[in-house]
């Protein structure tokens, strides 16, 4: 049985608007609950521990969905910060080399069978994510950024996008975490962390609609996708 940490404590600055994007509407839900939704399909998930902001007034009090508990921590500055809020916040069952999913609450389109998969692969391994290999030819732009031409073609091969769920062990987790933080440093993903700290994450490959919610445009991807795949719910 494994735990996921959500972190939903941060405030849509490129989204914009008055309520964070984690509760923009979507059919009958606000976007957060799919997400939990969508992990707690999980068989193997024990519950789900969701970091919101210090006074959050949009969050609903849920307890448990589809039967699996919820519990809440609160967040901090950075994503970071609020991973670490949710890592320390989870219950004392979860022991120090148990697996955690860490997974934004701003994807709420991702897929139970790519999650399970992830689990299953990562577990042989010091951890890995989900992630799709660079499709795009790559452009690298020179330093004019009023007028942006390109100085250099960059080879794609090789180059993936890290998606969330990540899964690692609670605390060499929490400590490449801490670690970062010390350096002055601010992961934006958990593997970057565990990179730092010396490990490999495995890569593995999961669909590429799950997409995190950033811009008004991605919150219509992703209602296209949820409304099409759970017509009732819509
Ligand atoms: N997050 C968090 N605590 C923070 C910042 C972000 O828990 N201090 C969460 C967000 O709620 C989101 C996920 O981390 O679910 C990914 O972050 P991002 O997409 O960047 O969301 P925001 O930080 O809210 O958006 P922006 O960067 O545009 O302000
Ligand atoms: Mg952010």
């Amino acid at each position: 049985m494994i735990w996921a940490v959500v972190p939903a404590a941060g405030s849509g600055r490129r989204f914009g608007g008055p309520i964070p994007k984690q509760y923009a509407q979507i059919g009958q839900q606000p976007l957060l609950h799919w997400t939990l939704s969508a992990l707690a399909e999980l068989g193997e998930l024990a519950g789900l521990l969701v970091v919101i902001a210090r006074d959050d007034p949009w969050w609903p009090g849920w307890g448990e969905i589809a039967g699996k508990p919820v519990l809440t921590a609160i967040g901090g500055a950075e994503r970071c910060d609020s991973v670490m809020a949710g890592l320390k916040a989870l219950p004392d069952s979860v022991g120090d080399q148990d697996f955690v999913l860490v997974h934004d609450a701003a994807r709420p389109c991702v897929r139970a069978n790519d999650i399970q998969r992830l689990i299953e692969q990562a577990a042989l391994t010091d951890g890995g994510l989900l992630a799709a290999p660079v499709r795009d030819t790559l452009k690298r732009a020179g330093v004019d950024r009023a007028q942006p031409r390109i100085a250099g073609t960059q080879d794609r091969v090789g180059l993936w996008r890290a998606f969330t769920p990540q899964m690692f062990r609670r605390g060499p987790l929490l400590a490449a975490l801490q670690a970062s933080r010390a350096r002055g440093e601010q992961p934006t993903d958990e593997s970057a962390a565990i990179e730092a700290s010396g490990l490999s994450p495995l890569l593995v490959e999961g669909a590429e609609d799950n997409l995190k919610v950033t811009t008004e445009y991605d919150l219509a991807i992703a209602r296209l996708l949820l409304t099409a795949r759970a017509p009732r719910a819509a």
